[in-house]
């Protein structure tokens, strides 16, 4: 149990902290990931305090040589945290002392752990979300440039999981990486919203030492600084944006993975999983089981219960500071590893997975392009209600013969529609179905090959503000 004298905040204490609360309390064991961003805070925090005549020029340099004295400790692991340790603020000052002695005293004043907390835990996901946005491109182009030599490949598309119509291999692929680049937009609009600085707004109340809160904002590199000193120590806006993100795209990495998933059945067969992202069964010999790609589904669960549980720590909470706050850090830093895994293992699947060719054009059933035999009549002056009920009776013709729809002769369609021509064997093409879909954002060539040029380009965009 540690005496409450070798607090720092221990003045005003006589007795001693419950040994198991100091367990809860204390938050060193996570949040030392922050020990490069906190000592980035204390120099320019130790900087200002010189500038607003705190700090003697003497006293800023060895302050500042101790700071970076702590810093190699932290890069080499020779950093001792000792069970006094509450928090990696109090650890940094405790070791700042012991270095430099008391005038480490000064480099405090007028801050508050509240307004350095929220502080560090954006300059840490600053340089966080610019890894994971890397990561999250580098799926995007590989799915991208998948496509872009995959387009002649075609595939059953699917509603409701029941074959629907023709569309080329790419045009999935596509379709996901659409979904990733909305993520990627809002990962850019929730750090530039994020990216304004709180520190200065002490406890609470602001900083009564005419610190120069514009001099700190530009020695940390932020935008902005914030509006009201109540609101920035408690604001954790950028927190459960950054979760809310992140779900979403867990979300759309989810549906990918299941999608895949069912792909690669050997009911379906259309993919192969390279054996760098499988596992076996340990009962069954034949097994090859899709484990990273259940891995990732599963992960979109966990980083939703992390943003469900930090939505409900803040409900109710009052005005400024409170000791809840303190869990918003696992649950960034779990979600930021978790991203980070998880971009990278789903790269890794999509650049190696084998496509079964084959097997996804021999599913392409003709039934399938019963759409394409009534659009057939649409274009000889049919309306599409009737010519709908004229196609659906072809196939309930061919059915009850027991023949493919495109098996059916000239004289059985003729019999149901005096339009069908010798013509309508073309329709019976999966090539032409998907080449008919030449509006933006169709199964066409030239379609596809524009959403691959215009993918690139935000692909080219999103790299340059990552
Ligand atoms: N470890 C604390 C946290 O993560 C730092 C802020 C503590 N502030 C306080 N007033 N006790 O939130």
């Amino acid at each position: 149990m540690a005496a409450e004298g070798d607090k720092l905040w221990g003045g005003r204490f006589t007795g001693s902290t419950n040994p198991v609360m100091e367990m809860l309390s204390a938050s060193i064991t996570y949040d030392k990931r922050l020990s490069e961003v906190d000592i980035q805070g204390s120099i320019a925090y130790a900087k200002a305090l010189e500038k607003a005549g705190i700090l003697s020029k003497p006293e800023l340099e060895k302050i500042l040589s101790g700071l970076e004295k702590i810093s190699e400790e932290w890069a080499k692991g020779a950093f001792v945290v000792k069970h006094t340790d509450e928090d990696i603020h109090t650890a940094n000052e405790r070791r700042l002392k012991e270095l430099i002695g008391d005038v480490a005293g000064k480099l405090h004043t007028g801050r508050s752990r509240n307004d350095q907390v929220v502080t560090d835990l954006k300059l840490f996901m600053r340089n966080n979300l610019s890894v994971i946005s890397t990561h999250l491109l580098q799926l995007i182009k590989t799915l991208v440039e998948r496509a872009a030599v995959e387009t002649d490949i075609l595939l059953p598309g699917y509603t409701h999981l029941q074959k629907a119509q023709p569309i080329r291999f790419s045009h999935f692929l596509l379709s996901h990486a659409v979904a990733l680049i909305r993520d990627s937009e809002r990962l850019g609009e929730m750090k530039r919203r994020m990216n304004v600085l709180p520190l200065g707004s002490g406890a609470l109340a602001g900083n009564p030492l005419g610190i120069d809160r514009e001099f700190l904002r530009n020695e940390l590199n932020f935008a902005s600084i914030s509006l009201n000193s109540m609101d920035a120590v408690s604001e954790r806006d950028f927190v459960v944006e950054f979760l809310s993100v992140a779900t979403l795209m867990m979300i759309h990495l989810s549906k990918m993975a299941e999608d895949l998933i069912i792909y690669s059945t050997s009911e379906f067969g259309f993919l192969t999983l390279s054996d760098a992202y499988s596992t076996g069964s340990s009962l069954m010999p034949q097994k090859k089981n899709p484990d990273s790609l259940e891995l990732i589904r599963s992960k979109a669960g966990r980083v939703f219960g992390r943003l469900s549980s930090m939505l409900m720590v803040l409900k109710g909470l009052p005005s400024t500071y409170n000791k809840d706050l303190q869990e918003d850090k696992e649950a960034v830093f779990d979600v930021v590893d978790t991203l980070n895994a998880v971009l990278q293992v789903f790269n890794g699947v999509i650049s190696t997975l084998q496509i079964n060719r084959e097997n996804m054009e021999r599913a392409l059933s003709p039934e399938m392009l019963s759409t394409d035999l009534a659009l057939y009549l649409v274009r000889k002056g049919m309306p599409f209600r009737q010519a709908h009920i004229v196609s659906g009776k072809a196939v309930q013709l061919a059915e009850s013969k027991g023949i493919p729809l495109s098996h059916l002769s000239l004289d059985d369609l003729k019999s149901i529609s005096a339009l069908f021509g010798s013509d309508v064997s073309q329709i019976f093409n999966v090539v032409n179905s998907v080449e008919q879909y030449t509006a933006m954002g169709g199964t066409a060539k030239s379609s596809v090959n524009a959403q691959i040029e215009q993918l690139r380009e935000l692909l080219k965009r999103h790299t340059e503000q990552a």
